[in-house]
C-alpha cells in the first residue's frame, strides 16, 4: 500500500459521513493535545529552553526552503523506502527518543503505545533511557519493525553497559547516545512550576529494573524509593569528552549513533573514531536557547560525514518538511514532539494517525513535484525563497 493511500481512505470514509478523529496537521493538533495533558506533562513536553526562539527557528527555518516541481515525470509509483544499518525500511521516517512519552499516554504506558504504532506503521521508535515500563517490554510490542535503544550514559560505566547489555538482548537493532543532555539545559517553563519529572521519580523503570542500579542501592527502590531517585540524580549525567568514545565504541557490535552533532568537525570525528551513524539534531531547542536552527546545521553534517548514513530531527511538522530535509542531505527524518501530541489524544491510533499523514503529505508531494525517489531528492532540488 502507497502512503499517499491514506487520503483515500479518508475522503472514501467521508462518503459515509465519517471525519478524522484528528486534526489534520500538527499546528492544530497541539494546542488540543496541550489542552488533554496533566500540567506538569504539558510544561516538560511543550517547553523549551530559555525563550524557546531556537525551538521555533526549528521550525521556521523550513520555510526558507522550497521544492522546485518537476512535470511529465509520470511518478505514479514512489519508492520511500530507504537501507539504514543494512536494514530495510519502507520509510525515512521515525520517532525520536521522548523521555516521558510514557507519560503523555491517558493510560501512563506512552512507551507501549508508541512501540505499538511503530509496529502498525513500520516506522521505528528510539526508546529513551527515560521510560515508564522497562526497555524489555518495550521492545516486545515492537513486531517486526526495528527499534534502537538511546542511552543517556550514566557516569557509572558499569551501569551503562549493562543498559547496553540489556537492549542488545531485547533486540534492539542500534543504539544511539545522546551527547547534548548531560546537563539539563534552562527551561523556564519548567522551572516556573518546580516540575522535572525524573525527581518525582517518574520514567526510571530501566533504572530501578536494572542488576547494577540495584546494587549500588542499601535498599530496594520499592522499600526506599527516594533514595533510588537520588542515586539516579548522581549517577544520570556524564559530560563525555572524545577520550570516551572508545570504550562507548567498545560496549557493542550493534550500530552506534552520536546524537547532538550540529558541528562538521564534530562530524568528521564521529566518523574516524568509528561510528556508525551520526545525528544532527539540537534536541527540538530543548536544550540550549543558542539562536541556530538544526535545518541550517545539516548540510555540513553531511557533507563531513561522508558515506556515514545522518540522522535528522528538530522542527520537521509537515510531509513537506520530510522532503526538505531528505533532500538536505538526511538519510532518516525524525519527530518528536508531533508523535506525543497524537498519543496525549488518542493513543496508539493517535500516533498512527500523525505519522500516517506525515507520510501521505511526503508521498503526495513527491507525486505532484516529480520525485519519485528519495535518491532523486538532492539540494539542487531546492530554492531559498527567503
Ligand atoms: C518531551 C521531550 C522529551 C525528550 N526526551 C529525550 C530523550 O529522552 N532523549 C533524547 O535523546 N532526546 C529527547 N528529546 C529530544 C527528541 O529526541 C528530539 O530531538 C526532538 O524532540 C526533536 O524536535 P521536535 O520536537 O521539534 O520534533 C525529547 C524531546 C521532547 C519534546
Amino acid at each position: 500500500m502507497a502512503f499517499a493511500d491514506y487520503q483515500n481512505e479518508i475522503y472514501l470514509a467521508g462518503l459515509h459521513g465519517v471525519t478524522p478523529r484528528l486534526p489534520m496537521t500538527c499546528a492544530e493538533l497541539e494546542p488540543l493535545a496541550q489542552a488533554a495533558m496533566p500540567p506538569s506533562v504539558r510544561s516538560y513536553v511543550v517547553g523549551g529552553a530559555g525563550d524557546e526562539f531556537t525551538q521555533r527557528a526549528n521550525v521556521t527555518a523550513f520555510e526558507q526552503w522550497g521544492l522546485v516541481p518537476r512535470m511529465l515525470v509520470g511518478a505514479r509509483e514512489r519508492d520511500l523506502s530507504v537501507d539504514l544499518f543494512g536494514m530495510r525500511l519502507s520509510s525515512p521516517l521515525f520517532m525520536a527518543p521522548v523521555g516521558v512519552i510514557g507519560l503523555c499516554a491517558q493510560d501512563g504506558h506512552g512507551d507501549l503505545a508508541t512501540a505499538r504504532a511503530a509496529a502498525r506503521t513500520g516506522v521505528p521508535m528510539i526508546a529513551s533511557t527515560l521510560t515508564v515500563d522497562p526497555m524489555e517490554q518495550v521492545a516486545a510490542e515492537f513486531g517486526d519493525t526495528p527499534g534502537f535503544f538511546q542511552l543517556y550514559t550514566p557516569t557509572d560505566r558499569e551501569l551503562a553497559e549493562s543498559l547496553v547489555h540489556r537492549a542488545e538482548k531485547a533486540g534492539f537493532k542500534g543504539i544511539v547516545v545522546t551527547l547534548d543532555t548531560w546537563i539539563t539545559g534552562w527551561r523556564p517553563r519548567d522551572l516556573a512550576v518546580s516540575n522535572f519529572p525524573q525527581l518525582r521519580g517518574h520514567c526510571l523503570a530501566n533504572y530501578t529494573s536494572d542488576p547494577v542500579f540495584r546494587s549500588r542501592l542499601a535498599k530496594s527502590p520499592e522499600e526506599d524509593p527516594a533514595a533510588a531517585v537520588m542515586r539516579w540524580a548522581q549517577t544520570f549525567g556524564n559530560p563525555l569528552t572524545w577520550d570516551d568514545l572508545p570504550w562507548l565504541r567498545s560496549m557493542t557490535d550493534l550500530p552506534l549513533i552520536l546524537k547532538g552533532i550540529c558541528h562538521p568537525d564534530d562530524a568528521r570525528r564521529a566518523r574516524d573514531a568509528g561510528v556508525d551513524g551520526v545525528y544532527c539534531s539540537n534536541h527540538g531547542g530543548r536544550q540550549a536557547n543558542g539562536g541556530l536552527p538544526a535545518l541550517h546545521c545539516l548540510p555540513g553534517v553531511v557533507e563531513a560525514a561522508g558515506d556515514l548514513p545522518v540522522l535528522f530531527d528538530s522542527g520537521i511538522r509537515s510531509g513537506a518538511d520530510i522532503v526538505k530535509a531528505l533532500a538536505l542531505g538526511a538519510t532518516a527524518v525524525g519527530i518528536g514532539r508531533p508523535y506525543a501530541y497524537g498519543l496525549a489524544l488518542d493513543g496508539t491510533d493517535g500516533i498512527v494517525h500523525v505519522l500516517r499523514s506525515l507520510l501521505a503529505e511526503a508521498d503526495l508531494l513527491m507525486a505532484v513535484d516529480g520525485y519519485p525517489t528519495l535518491a532523486d531528492l538532492t539540494p539542487d532540488t531546492l530554492r531559498r525563497v527567503r
